[in-house]
């Protein structure tokens, strides 16, 4: 299947937008340095899903943050991409289906889902385009 282009240059630090590729929802969010600075201060080891936020995200690009909208539980979309809704105890993402929390940097942190938001194979190819897939 095809992969997509998406120009993120109108995504502010602090927001995130809603796409859809291979019939997912993708979420692209735009970290602001405190949620950086939140998802880089976590003891990795203590995770469910060890993974850094660099593991995550492109070199130069941490701010990045791309990943299916798929809550890895039982696949209900989470809430938190888009403005004004709830972002979890964590402060990324949280689906209501059966309250799983993620962090900003999507990882599971709390509730019944296994693994982190999947982040699906992306690459900036100009400054502000990103091609997903
Ligand atoms: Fe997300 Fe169950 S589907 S918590």
């Amino acid at each position: 299947l095809a992969s997509i282009e998406v120009d993120v240059a109108a995504i502010q630090p602090g927001q995130s937008i809603k796409t859809s590729w291979r019939k997912q929802p993708v979420f692209i969010r735009n970290l602001t340095p405190a949620e950086i600075e939140e998802a880089n201060k976590v003891d990795v080891g203590s995770l469910r899903d060890p993974q850094t936020l660099a593991e995550r995200t492109k070199p130069g690009k941490e701010n990045w943050l791309i990943t299916l909208g798929v809550c890895t539980h039982l696949g209900c979309v989470p809430l938190g991409a888009a403005a004004g809704e709830v972002k979890g105890e964590y402060g990324g993402y949280f689906c209501p289906c059966h309250g799983s929390h993620y962090d900003t940097a999507a990882r599971i942190r709390k509730g019944p889902a296994p693994l982190n938001l999947a982040v699906p194979e992306f690459a900036f190819i100009s400054d502000t385009v990103v091609k997903i897939g």
